[in-house]
């Protein structure tokens, strides 16, 4: 097998636990990220599901991640694990990604798209922040999964009103205890 590239914009940035030999920070255009799948599985359950981030096509929009390199001997291994993890009514793409070194690389995007059977879609900002705040699953907590990649997109230099935002609001919510 070829060598693989991976694009992480959600827990993949602070939780990749995968076998990589070169992590550089990328950019996905056309997509933004959004807070608009459910989780029934890591960050929620089937009655009560979680939100966690998908890609959404956008025109104008980029999106900010880390691209992760996988060495051929890791790639089946790689690819099963990922498979399996994101199950979740996530579908592998290929896309082009640009390497902050310079380099554009083919790359593996996990993407929820529209009306898949764990899509949730948009809604106010305070109801995706509740739902976030109060929901917790196998993996542990929903609001634990926005603030690790919240603060991890700060650590990358991306900025994302999405995220931040939402940050703002589920810290807010839990604060006050609704
Ligand atoms: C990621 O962490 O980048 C990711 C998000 C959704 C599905 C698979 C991976």
């Amino acid at each position: 097998m070829c060598a693989l590239w991976l694009f992480g914009y959600g827990s993949l940035i602070w939780r990749p636990d995968i076998t990589y030999c070169d992590r550089v920070i990328a950019h996905l255009d056309g997509y933004e990220r959004r807070f608009w799948q459910g989780s029934h599985d890591h960050r929620g359950v089937p009655g009560a599901p979680g939100r966690v981030v998908t890609l959404v096509p956008n025109a104008g929009a980029q999106c900010a991640g880390v691209a992760y390199e996988v060495e051929p001997e890791h790639t089946r291994s790689t690819l099963e694990k990922l498979d399996y993890r994101e199950k979740n009514g996530y579908r592998p793409v290929r896309l082009p990604l640009r390497l902050a070194d310079g380099r554009t690389v083919d790359a593996r995007v996990y993407i929820g798209a529209r009306n898949n059977f764990a899509w949730l879609g948009d809604a106010p900002l305070d109801e995706i922040a509740t739902q976030i705040a109060f929901s917790q699953g196998p993996s542990g907590s929903n609001a634990e999964y926005l603030f690790e990649l919240a603060d991890a997109l700060i650590e990358i230099g991306a900025n994302d009103s999405h995220i931040a935002e939402l940050a703002t609001a589920v810290r807010s919510c839990l604060s006050r205890g609704a």
